[in-house]
């Protein structure tokens, strides 16, 4: 891997991968959709940033011929599972058509370039069968517009790269979090809140959604570590899960946050903040993905979360 394209280079993923691969020596190019991107030290070291919504194929196919790369990193997605039930058919567009715009104009222009799609555990969906940890091959019965949007790439992936002889390769991240996610996602959520009463810009009290839900953490340094072995080692055609293996309460993650502060802060459950269907639990088995690359999560739960709230505490009021 020597060139390499990331789609939605400038959203919390895409700079952490940016930066992993320039680590590595790799030439990086990116896409984004903001005229004026992020000017963080992640996006310092990147070669080119080309502004692209993907929605426009000969568009994509002049980026592609433009960067020549090897691998082409799929990140730029509407990525809020709340949000999507605002938005089902942005959604869709956003996340599957899109997608196969990029699909068609690889294989418009040349069939050895590798795509990695990034899908999320959120496919899997529930049912009462679903069996712990999830494996890649269970039952997928996903139970909103995003798991949706992602599920219907993972099918594509697996009758594209046969039919169509596509070198395509798609990963089912669990959650991950880590400085710099965006608000919308619960640990950036709980964070912003706490820093506020840190300041005293608001009254101590932090409120949040449902706290019984059960997630499966991962840093997003770690999560890029995966990106990049995957691109490297995955089968073409192959799903892979990308998380820790264990699923913690929301309400760990609250607690745990609000002992790093040394404010007395009171909880406050709003209902308007629960979701129209909340996955109870959720964790997954890395053992397919383990058995092909000697990858393993390095940051523990606690460790993110210190990172995370410094983070924001370091940033200015306009969250600069
Ligand atoms: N966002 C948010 N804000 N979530 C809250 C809050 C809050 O104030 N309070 C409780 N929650 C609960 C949600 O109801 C959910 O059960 C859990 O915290 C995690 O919510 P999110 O961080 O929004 O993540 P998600 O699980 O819906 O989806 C994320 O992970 C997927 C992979 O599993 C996203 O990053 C997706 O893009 C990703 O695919």
């Amino acid at each position: 891997m020597k060139r390499v394209l990331i789609t939605g280079i400038n959203g919390f993923v895409g700079r952490y991968l940016g930066l992993a691969l320039k680590k590595r020596g790799i030439k990086v190019f990116g896409t984004s959709r903001f005229k004026q991107v992020n000017t963080t030290e992640q996006l310092s070291y990147v070669d080119e940033v080309l502004i692209s919504n993907i929605s426009d194929k000969e568009e994509i196919k002049g980026i592609i011929k433009q960067v020549k790369p090897d691998v082409i990193f799929h990140l730029a997605a509407q990525s809020n599972v709340r949000q999507s039930w605002n938005s089902p058919y942005e959604t869709i567009l956003a996340n599957t058509a899109k997608t196969l715009l990029l699909f068609e104009s690889v294989k418009e222009i040349s069939k050895s370039i590798r795509i990695v799609t990034i899908g999320s555990s959120e496919e899997y969906g529930y049912w009462d069968g679903i069996k712990f940890p999830i494996v890649e091959d269970e039952f997928l019965n996903p139970k909103n517009p995003y798991a949706v949007s992602k599920m219907n790439i993972s099918l594509f992936v697996k009758e594209f790269s046969k039919i169509f002889d596509l070198d395509l390769v798609h990963l089912r991240p669990f959650n991950h979090i880590g400085p710099g996610q965006g608000a919308g996602f619960v640990v950036p959520d709980f964070a912003q809140q706490i820093v506020e009463i840190e300041r005293k810009s608001r009254r101590p009290e932090i409120i949040v959604g449902n706290l019984n839900a059960k997630r499966d953490f991962t840093d997003v340094r770690d999560i890029v570590e995966a990106y990049v072995l995957a691109a490297e080692k995955g089968i073409t055609g192959g799903i892979y899960n990308i998380c820790s293996g264990e699923s913690v309460e929301i309400s760990y993650v609250l607690k745990s946050l609000i002992s790093m502060s040394s404010e007395n802060i009171e909880i406050k459950i709003d209902e308007s903040k629960f979701r129209p269907n909340d996955i109870p639990d959720y964790y997954g088995s890395n053992a397919k993905f383990r058995a092909l690359t000697s990858w393993r999560p390095e940051f523990t739960l606690h460790q993110t979360l210190n990172d995370v709230l410094n983070d924001i505490r370091s940033k200015r009021t306009d969250g600069k």
